[in-house]
């Protein structure tokens, strides 16, 4: 393709990131599927001048945490306030900006989903149907989700859960089963009736597929597989389980006591409900709780949903389908989903070891390095591995050598050469600097086309490349030669370096944000980068420079058999 993308202009965005399971800590495979491509494209957006919004919670809800409260013997209380806790220290050290990560435990939350309820029942989208679910006889209770585990009836796979096969994707219902076992007992499930609420999913199938068909900028495989589900007739879906944690059934009636939404049902509510307590908080310092309209309810604004490939179907059918019945929202502008990372060739998943959990990552190591590796390959199109061999080498040879010694070694010469002032140019070029400068500067439109539209590996790249470009030039030009020979010479190379280095500062700081921070502040500009805007903030001659200290530490080549180790390979 030959047409320019046009550069992006602000926009009104909510960044809506899948609400995780407060069942353990967070693994790599969160930060690369959902957390870092949200706060990358967030963070992107807020230079941009967009007016932004990043919202999500921990998921307290639904059989993943009751069952390891009882594994535990605790309350799924104990489970979710532990791993909320956890949750908070991994975006703090990894830099993930939310503007509120609150969770499904909320009064707020419990008040929303309960209006989305009555208002689809009252316009005939839910109806109460029994059914057969599977039942522990020896426990007497039901086996809703997570409580069964059996053989996946699309795949074969033999480890699926009854909510969802992790192996294909498919989502699934506990009955479909095959060779069902309980997780509570070692009696074999039975089939038991019982009475449910169901989403009437058949009546919106047809206006999905209208409202999918054209989403021409969503990722392919996004867009395919839900177009595959569309095919045919959507199957009404059971949105209430025989459970007691989770929010309960706004209704009068014995019969509801011992039921409770189902958390896929009210979990995707979280992004609306977020929003909501967002602008009705003191976080919203200047407007009001009416707030949360600008996102849900003016149509120019886009809600961009961030997600691991498992996580498509309830971001673009259930949830869209749940928005039409309801009514006066915003459908989803796009589902970035990402496919898995992988460990070694397997989905990082802790029943299949080798996971590498964020706070061990965080006590390790700086944030940044793994920012940067997760976004130079992400698994945007398809799976991507992680390897500790491939952390070192993208750090030494492309954070430390391309990019880090190209801030030090021109910070370092001009200071040392200059009076640690930034010299002067002469007004008129030579054409290789008017060649970089001209390239770091529209490097703005191209880079930030890619951040926008969440081909975050190219946006990167992108940047990476005039990083390249800039050392090219300072080896070219060699100013800690010319600095003796001809200072004029120098002075040019250094000034312009020094400019460059300024926008890519700028460049990479949406996936790079606490070093960026540091080398903005080396360049000797006031403030935050972030609220410099999307473009080349220039550095003018004479301004003094302060001290400069390296942006990256090198790694030793032990730290691979270290933490391979550490993984039991
Ligand atoms: N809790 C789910 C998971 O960890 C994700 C829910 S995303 C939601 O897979 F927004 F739909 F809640
Ligand atoms: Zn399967």
């Amino acid at each position: 393709m030959t047409t320019a993308t046009p550069s992006p202009s602000p926009e009104t965005v909510l960044v809506a990131v899948a609400w995780p399971y407060a069942n353990n800590h967070m693994h790599l495979g969160h930060m690369a599927g959902s957390y870092l491509p949200a706060d990358v494209y967030a963070r992107y957006h807020r230079m941009l001048g967009s007016r932004v919004l990043m919202v999500s919670g921990s998921d307290s809800h639904g059989t993943p945490v009751t069952v390891r409260a009882e594994e535990e013997g605790t309350t799924p209380e104990a489970i979710f306030q532990r791993y909320h806790e956890s949750f908070l220290g991994t975006f703090e050290g990894m830099g993930i900006s939310f503007d509120l990560f609150t969770s499904t435990d909320t009064a707020n939350h419990r008040e929303v989903t309960q209006d989305i309820f009555l208002r689809l029942l009252e316009r005939g989208y839910l109806f109460e149907q029994e059914e057969e679910q599977l039942f522990d006889p020896k426990v007497e209770r039901f086996l809703p989700d997570r409580y069964v585990e059996g053989t996946c009836p699309r795949c074969a796979f033999e480890g699926a859960r009854g909510d969802q096969c992790d192996n294909c994707g498919a989502t699934l219902d506990a009955v479909e089963l095959k060779n069902p076992r309980s997780r509570l007992s070692d009696a074999t499930p039975e089939l038991r009736k019982t009475t449910h609420f169901f989403f009437r999913l058949s009546a919106f199938t047809e206006q999905l597929r209208a409202w999918v068909e054209p989403q021409a900028h969503w990722r392919p495989a996004v867009r395919n597989f839900t177009l595959g589900m569309l095919r045919e007739t959507l199957p009404d879906r059971a949105i209430t389980r025989d459970l007691t944690w989770g929010v309960p059934i706004p209704l009068d009636g014995e019969q509801y006591a011992t039921k409770r939404i189902y958390v896929w049902f009210e979990a995707v509510i979280g992004y609306l409900s977020a929003t909501k307590e967002w602008a009705a908080s003191d976080l919203n310092r200047t407007g009001t709780a009416e707030d949360w309209r600008v996102w849900w309810q003016d149509p120019a604004a886009r809600t961009v949903y961030f997600q691991g490939k498992d996580n498509i179907p309830f971001h673009t059918v259930i949830w869209p389908a749940m928005l039409m019945g309801y009514g006066d929202l915003n459908l989803p502008y796009d589902v970035p989903a990402n496919q898995y990372l992988t460990m070694g060739g397997s989905k990082a998943s802790k029943s299949r070891g080798g996971v590498v959990w964020m706070p061990d990552y965080l006590e390790r190591y700086d944030p940044d390095p793994l920012r940067y590796l997760l976004t130079a390959s992400a698994p945007e199109t398809s799976d991507a591995d992680f390897s500790w061999a491939e952390f070192l080498r993208r750090n030494n040879d492309e954070l430390v050598a391309r990019w880090g010694n190209l801030v030090n070694r021109v910070l370092t010469i001009t200071r040392r050469n200059f009076d640690g002032r930034v010299p002067d140019a002469p007004a008129a070029l030579a054409p290789e600097s008017r060649d970089l400068l001209e390239r770091v500067d529209a490097a703005f439109a191209s880079v930030g086309g890619d951040y926008n539209a969440v081909q975050l590996r190219r946006a990167l790249n992108g940047a990476m490349e005039v990083a390249s470009a800039a050392n090219q030039y300072l080896d070219q030009r060699a100013p800690w030669q010319a600095v003796k020979a001809d200072r004029d010479h120098a002075a040019e190379t250094l000034f312009v370096a020094l400019n460059v280095i300024s926008g890519l500062v700028s460049l990479l700081n949406p996936v790079l944000p606490f070093t960026c921070q540091k080398a903005w502040a080396m360049l000797g500009h006031e403030g935050d980068v972030q609220a410099a805007g999307w473009h080349r903030t220039p550095v003018l001659a004479g301004a003094v420079l302060p001290e400069a200290a390296p942006l990256f530490k090198k790694l030793d080549d032990a730290i691979v058999e270290q933490e391979e180790e550490r993984l039991g390979r």
